[in-house]
C-alpha cells in the first residue's frame, strides 16, 4: 500500500536566540516524494528552521516528527542515519580534499564502521573503502560531476561546490533532501540545470524541501510553498495561490 502520511511534520516550533524570536509557532508538513519549497525575506528563519530539522539547533519549543517519530533531540548524525540529508547556504566541503573524498565523507555514515562518526577517518576495511569510493562516483556521476571527481574541492567554481555538496548528501542515503538556496550565487544556466536536478532527484524517490531565493525556480518546480515572516508562517499553498496571495506579495514578493 502507498503510504500518504507526509515524510515529516514540524508541529508548533518556537525558536529564540537571546530574546530575539526567530521562530513563533511554525507548523509545517513536508508531503512524502513532492518538491516543497519554504520562501520568505532574508532573517525569515528559513535557514533556522532546516538547522531544527537537521539536528543542528534544537527548538525552545515544538515537535518535530520523522516518518512518523519523534526526532526531537536527536543528534544531526543519527537523523542523518535516519535519512535526513542537507546542504548548506554556505557551502561547507572539505576544501583542501578531492571532489570524490567529499562525497565519500558522506557515505561514511552509512558505513559500519564509521557509523557514529561521519568523519574524515578512513574505514577500515579496503573492501568497504573500494565500495564507498564506487557510490561517491555514482553520486558524481548522477549530479554531473563526475569529470572533477580528482580536482580539489576548493578550486572549483561555486556552482559545481554546490552540485558536489547535493552528491555527499545523496550518498547518505536520505529520504528527505534539505537544499538551503541552492541557486544563491548561480547564473541563469546554472540555476537551470541545478532545478533540473532537484526534479531529478525527486524521480528517484527522495522528497526535497528547498530555501530558495530564486522564484522562477521556486515557481517552477515546487508542488507546495510556505512563507515564512518575522519568524512567522503567513502562508502556505500550490505556486499559484502563493504567487497571489495578498500577505505574500506585500512581505516578500511585491
Ligand atoms: N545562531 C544564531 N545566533 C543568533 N541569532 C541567530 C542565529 N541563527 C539565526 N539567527 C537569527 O535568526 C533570524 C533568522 O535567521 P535565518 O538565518 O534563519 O534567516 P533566513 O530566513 O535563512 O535568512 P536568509 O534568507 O538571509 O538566509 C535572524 O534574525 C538571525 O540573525
Ligand atoms: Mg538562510
Amino acid at each position: 500500500m502507498k503510504n500518504n502520511k507526509p515524510i515529516l511534520v514540524l508541529n508548533n516550533i518556537w525558536k529564540s536566540f537571546g530574546g530575539m524570536m526567530s521562530l513563533s509557532d511554525v507548523s509545517i508538513s513536508v508531503p512524502r516524494n513532492r518538491i516543497k519549497a519554504v520562501i520568505g525575506p532574508n532573517g525569515a528563519g528559513k535557514t533556522t528552521l532546516f538547522n531544527i530539522i537537521s539536528g543542528a539547533l534544537n527548538p525552545n519549543k515544538g515537535s518535530i516528527i520523522f516518518e512518523g517519530q519523534p526526532i526531537n533531540g536527536l543528534p544531526s548524525h543519527k537523523r542523518t542515519f535516519l535519512g535526513i540529508g542537507r546542504t548548506f547556504q554556505t557551502v561547507k566541503l572539505f576544501k583542501q580534499m578531492s571532489v570524490r573524498e567529499n562525497v565519500m565523507v558522506g557515505r561514511h555514515c552509512r558505513s559500519s564502521s564509521e557509523f557514529f562518526s561521519c568523519g574524515l577517518r578512513f574505514p577500515k576495511s579496503r573492501i568497504e573503502e573500494k565500495k564507498i569510493a564506487e557510490r561517491a562516483d555514482a553520486e558524481l556521476d548522477f549530479v554531473g560531476a563526475y569529470d572533477m571527481k580528482n580536482q580539489v574541492a576548493g578550486s572549483l567554481p561555486i556552482g559545481l561546490q554546490k552540485t558536489v555538496e547535493v552528491a555527499r548528501a545523496l550518498a547518505t542515503d536520505p529520504k528527505l533532501i534539505l537544499l538551503d538556496e541552492p541557486a544563491g550565487g548561480l547564473n541563469d544556466k546554472e540555476t537551470e540545470r541545478f532545478s533540473e536536478l532537484i526534479k531529478k532527484i525527486q524521480e528517484r524517490g527522495i522528497t526535497v524541501l528547498l530555501v530558495e531565493h530564486d522564484m522562477r525556480l521556486v515557481m517552477n518546480i515546487s508542488d507546495e510553498i510556505a512563507v515564512l515572516n518575522y519568524g512567522e508562517k503567513i502562508a502556505e499553498g500550490a505556486p499559484e495561490a502563493i504567487k497571489n496571495n495578498k500577505k505574500v506579495i506585500e512581505a516578500y514578493l511585491g
